[in-house]
């Protein structure tokens, strides 16, 4: 099939490359033409494994292609998704301005009938939104051409997005007729193989299952960080619990484990916008609330137990410090650092009057893009690098290349002899047995 996706973003781009992969005919849409001419030599502006050689090949098959053209786009696809970004307003609510611009463009542009896909995560009653912006732009220029707004959410987990692409656990579609249901399915039929994935729904259902399970996932996280703080004054250790409580399959092993608290493009963002839409219907969304609250407070847990070590008052303790911090995207195997932890804890240690060393596998130059130059932040070449002359280690992001460090080795390198492990990678024993000060999260044993 001949499908169009405006957003070479996160969404778009793998959405379009896998359509691609799977025999489709597609054709990326972008603003950006620095961006689509990168993508059209094999520049990948995201880090994802898997992602650039799928993205080489299928575009040297000819299968998958980058443009600024959106009127030849729309031109060329019987599907056109919509995958821009809708970051968050002021008031925490989705912005939808590129949406709608987008809707606009398709309006201006369509010429034989379409189906339009809602990709983006949007709510409730965006698709409604996107059919009046296009329909005015139809009635503008005097033109009668059938189209249909589908609601389709994606489900990618940044790192694992192409794996989570080709093989979904559910594909979600929210159409309001036969017709675009049948074309849907047929574009996602070599997706669904073996048994049906599709989840046929209205669209009103579709947009609010996205927001449902990101607001579910991250409730699971806050849950489990709240127990960790009580597991923490109790005398617990919170990984002992959660081992005990994954067994039960009502509760399972997934999205349990506490921590620095969850960041990334989409639940903190998803959370916020879904609390609004509650408030704007005259609800008050009192878990999502805390939710949020939960984790706003988790992001600066760790500088809590930094400060508990350093107990002298008034951050003397940790002023003239060095830290070195391993990770600082906000999850692996990614570089993207949005909402991540790790920009809490850097602010928070500044503040206090220390200094970072800083390492992250992939994250190195978002972070030199976000934080620049500044005397009390040391970027370093490895995890090895950073513990150079550092008092201490505070791990932030679970890369599996931290999983396993010489803790004697870790010993005779930090001065304080202190570990501040932000994501549970440890056994505190172990750590203490070489001689070393150990801090997890919820570990009050
Ligand atoms: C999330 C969802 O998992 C995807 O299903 C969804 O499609 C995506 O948002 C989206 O809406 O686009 P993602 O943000 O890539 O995916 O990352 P996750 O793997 O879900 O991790 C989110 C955050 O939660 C990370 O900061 C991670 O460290 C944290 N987390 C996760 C925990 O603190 N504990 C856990 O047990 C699991």
């Amino acid at each position: 099939m001949r499908v169009a996706i405006f957003g070479t973003g996160y969404v778009g781009l793998v959405t379009g490359t896998c359509l691609a992969d799977v025999g489709h005919q597609v054709v990326c849409v972008d603003i950006d033409q620095a961006k689509v001419d990168g993508l059209n030599q094999g520049i990948i502006p995201i880090y994802e494994p898997g992602l650039e050689p799928m993205v080489k090949a299928n575009h040297a098959a000819t299968r998958l292609a980058f443009t600024t053209d959106a009127a030849a786009a729309i031109d060329h696809g019987q599907v056109v998704f919509i995958a821009v970004g809708t970051p968050p307003d002021e008031d925490g609510s989705a912005d939808l301005q590129y949406v709608l611009a987008v809707a606009r463009t398709i309006g201006r542009h369509m010429s034989v009938p379409t189906v339009v896909v809602n990709k983006s995560t949007v709510p409730v009653g965006t698709a409604d939104k996107v059919r009046a912006a296009i329909a005015e732009e139809l009635a503008t220029r005097g033109a009668d051409i059938a189209f249909d707004v589908v609601s389709n959410p994606e489900f990618l987990k940044e790192g694992d997005a192409v794996a989570d692409c080709m093989r979904p656990d559910r594909i979600i579609i929210g159409a309001a007729n036969e017709e675009s249901v049948a074309v849907m399915r047929r574009l996602y039929a070599p997706f669904n193989r073996n048994h049906d994935r599709v989840v046929e729904m209205d669209v009103r259902s579709a947009e609010l299952t996205k927001y449902a399970a990101n607001a579910m996932l991250a409730t699971k996280i806050s849950f489990m960080n709240e127990i960790a703080n009580i597991a923490e004054r109790v005398g617990a250790d919170v990984e002992q619990v959660r081992q005990g409580i994954g067994s039960d399959p009502r509760i399972g092993w997934h999205f349990i484990y506490p921590g620095a608290g969850y960041g990334g493009s989409c639940f903190p963002k998803d959370v916020q916008a879904l609390a609004r839409t509650a408030q704007q219907y005259g609800l008050e969304p009192k878990l999502l609330n805390a939710v949020e609250a939960v984790n706003d407070a988790q992001k600066g847990h760790l500088f809590a137990l930094i400060q508990r070590h350093y107990d002298k008052g008034e951050d003397e303790g940790v002023r003239g410090k060095t830290f070195a911090v391993w990770g600082l995207a906000f999850k692996p195997n990614t570089d993207d650092m949005r909402e991540a932890s790790s920009r809490r804890l850097l602010a928070q240690l500044w503040e206090a009057g220390a200094t970072v060393r800083a390492y992250d596998p992939e994250a190195m130059h978002e972070s030199q893009r976000i934080f620049g130059e500044r005397d009390d932040l040391v970027f370093c070449n490895s995890a090895d690098e950073a513990l150079q002359g550092a008092d201490a280690l505070v791990v932030v992001t679970e890369w599996k290349q931290f999983r396993s460090p010489d803790f004697q080795k870790l010993r005779e390198q930090l001065k304080d002899a202190a570990v501040f492990d932000g994501r549970n990678l440890y056994e505190p024993a172990e750590v203490e047995a070489a001689g070393l000060a150990y801090y997890g999260i919820g570990r009050g044993r």
